[in-house]
């Protein structure tokens, strides 16, 4: 195999992450506000900082409230749960992350099942969708929700297309829920303002602990009528905290200050982006701050970049992926693309090579 390198090479620093934006730590700004947070019972709805938190993130998506939760898995669950019934058919995305990447939680946790749609796209096609719809008769499952994934992360962080949102909107009158964990790097790529994207969608939620720098925690955002039910399904998944303001106030920096800068991120991204399409096809249109590549052999330039020590992985077996954040500088991106040269080609077929 031509990967330019020998199993007996040692790894060498640098250690560049490149394996999620999840891997950011927090900013010296976040742990003083943090160490300084005023905070409260927010079982009893008394913590100032998680409310401040919580309507701020209402506002910014334009909704009636807005609940924090430990993650972004909780949120998604949470959703699952307030908008569809046991035995309900949830359509979305065969990747998407609530299907793929929840070690079937959906399932356990709200007993719902998915019918899926390629998703290697920025939206589900509607007509799909419909079709799926329309199948409901005394022996098909009802669909209870669709859900969206906005940026759409197993396609390469790709924001959803504003139009055929509000064209499933308009086809649909089933609740939408918006798995928008990196909404922010759709809205930063596309001047789409995150309450133009949650306009066409019943529940929304994002993560504050991935390109934004947060250590944790999630929003989801609710009508006033799901209010209620959001909270008791938050507390029946054990998501019900107390004196969580102590984290809140990093979220707050996160959505306040952090935003502005993923455009840098997206930025480095293209430029990794290039230097990988310099040597493979297969990489799939960079637009955020996710790097992906379809290939056969995805592990193994996981394998080969790891030995120069840049961390990277893959989301399927032949998907790579890498994510670009906050706490990578152009140096990084730098040497990732030289890096990436030396490599060079990789095979091209899945047979195994002597
Ligand atoms: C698209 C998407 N949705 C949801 C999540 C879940 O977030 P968390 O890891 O905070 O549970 C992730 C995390 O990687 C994600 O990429």
């Amino acid at each position: 195999m031509s990967l330019g390198l020998s199993d007996s090479l040692p790894i060498v620093k640098p250690r560049i992450d490149l394996r999620s934006d999840t891997v950011t730590q927090p900013t010296a700004a976040m742990r003083r506000a943090m160490a300084e947070a005023v905070v409260g019972d927010d079982g009893f709805g008394d913590d100032p900082t998680v409310r401040e938190l919580e309507e701020l993130y209402a506002e910014l998506v334009g909704k009636d409230a807005a609940l924090f939760v430990p993650s972004g898995v909780m949120a998604n669950q949470i959703a699952m749960r307030i908008l569809t019934q046991p035995g309900d058919v949830v359509v979305t995305g065969t990747f998407a992350h609530v299907v793929a990447f929840e070690m079937g939680a959906s399932a356990r946790n709200a007993g719902i099942q998915f019918a899926t749609i390629d998703n290697d796209a920025p939206a589900l096609p509607v007509d799909d969708v419909c079709r799926l719809i329309d199948a409901e008769f005394d022996h098909v499952a009802k669909v209870g929700a669709i859900v969206v994934e906005n940026t759409n992360m197993f396609a390469g962080g790709v924001p959803y297309d504003l139009a055929q949102l509000a064209e499933l909107r308009r086809h649909t009158n089933i609740p939408i829920h918006m798995d928008g964990a990196r909404l922010f790097n759709a809205s930063v790529a596309t001047g789409v303002s995150p309450a133009n994207y949650a306009q066409s969608v019943t529940t929304v939620m994002s993560c504050l602990s991935k390109g934004l720098c947060a250590p944790l925690g999630s929003l989801l955002a609710v009508p006033e009528n799901l209010l209620d039910d959001a909270r008791r399904e938050r507390k029946r998944l054990g998501g019900a905290m107390r004196q969580a303001g102590v984290v809140a106030a990093a979220g707050l920096i996160a959505l306040r200050d952090h935003v502005e800068r993923l455009h840098e991120d997206h930025e480095r991204a293209r430029r990794i982006g290039a230097a990988l399409e310099s040597v493979v096809s297969g990489v799939l249109p960079v637009a955020t701050n996710i790097v992906a590549l379809e290939h056969p052999a995805a592990r193994e330039l996981v394998n080969a970049l790891e030995h120069h020590g840049v961390l990277t992985g893959t989301v399927s077996p032949t998907r790579f992926r890498l994510v670009t954040h906050a706490d990578i500088s152009d140096e990084d991106v730098e040497y990732v693309c030289q890096r990436i040269e030396d490599i060079g080609p990789l095979r091209e077929s899945t047979a195994t090579e002597e």
